[in-house]
């Protein structure tokens, strides 16, 4: 089946799509993005993506390239055109197209919008059944990370670093022996209270939908969440860890740089937030 991407304004066949070559996203990284789950067609927390997505081009002064009731449609019929069920839905927004000079083109270029929907396979039963490891990095990124900004080198660097380490994530750890977050996800760790551990929503991590929305959940359960940083050490002797994304939703973690947490399987309160957390997709799709 051919895949199709909008971009501003049109629908293309996807290997046909393209951007000016003095797009700022190409030349500068100026611009955010957001990463929406579906499932049943649906979109999955699609308010607060759109939330963050406002909020991410409101901190660099870039207009929103349309309403958000027009975005949702064009999200959407994306999703339709490349017939996604169970997927996702990607969305890019740039400052636009100018002659390469550093600061916001003045008077203000309209910024470009590319959307691109496409399924993905649900996560493999081995990585739940089996846990992942993750390995530390140090976090060489910017003060901004609560931006969802394109500008994704280091993410990228740390991911690398994993995948050749064997590892599924790097938890990027700052200057002070904390944990920040992964390259692509959020970092959770449950301490002998039971109690679920992740970083402060501020500038040092992006506040994940998966987060907030597994706070949510964990706290409407009764479930005690406290947010705060944690360090390496404390994670590795942790009773269980876990990571979350809109495409990972809630991972076990059952190494840390080697270290084996608890007996090295999936730990079952994990397994049950993760199950609270499907239960949760699954209403939403239906
Ligand atoms: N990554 N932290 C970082 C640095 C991320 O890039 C992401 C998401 C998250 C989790 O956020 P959310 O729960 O909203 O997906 C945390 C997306 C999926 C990506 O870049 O592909």
């Amino acid at each position: 089946m051919s895949r199709i991407a909008y971009v501003n304004g049109h629908y293309f066949p996807h290997g046909a799509a393209s951007v000016h070559i003095e797009d700022r996203g190409y030349q500068f990284a100026d611009g955010v993005y957001e990463v929406i789950a579906v499932r049943g067609g649906g979109l999955i927390d699609s308010e607060w993506h759109m939330e963050r997505l406002k909020r991410s081009l409101s901190e660099l002064q870039i207009d929103m390239p349309m309403s958000v009731a027009a975005l949702c449609v064009v999200l959407r019929e994306t999703v339709r055109r490349n017939r996604v069920s169970t997927g996702i839905v990607y969305l890019q927004v740039s400052r636009g197209v100018a002659r390469r000079d550093h600061p916001f083109p003045n008077p203000a270029v309209r910024p470009a919008l590319v959307v691109t929907a496409r399924r993905t396979p649900p996560v493999a039963a081995k990585v739940i059944d089996e846990g992942v490891a993750v390995i530390s990095q140090p976090d060489i990124r910017w003060q901004r990370c609560d931006i969802k900004a394109i500008a994704l080198l280091p993410n990228v660097l740390v991911k690398q670093a994993a995948r050749s380490q064997g590892a599924y994530e790097a938890w990027q750890v700052d200057e002070a022996g904390f944990v920040t977050e992964g390259g692509s996800t959020n970092a959770w760790i449950i301490n002998n209270e039971g109690i679920l551990v992740t970083r402060p929503p501020e500038n040092a991590i992006l506040n994940g939908i998966t987060r907030r929305r597994l706070i949510a959940l964990a706290e409407s359960r009764g479930i005690n969440v406290e947010e705060r940083a944690f360090s390496l050490a404390e994670a590795k002797s942790a009773r269980e860890a876990f990571l979350t994304s809109t495409t990972a939703f809630v991972t076990p973690v059952v190494q840390i740089d080697g270290t084996t947490l608890g007996n090295g399987r999936p730990g079952s309160q994990t397994l049950g937030l993760r199950e609270l957390y499907a239960e949760f997709i699954a209403e939403m799709a239906s």
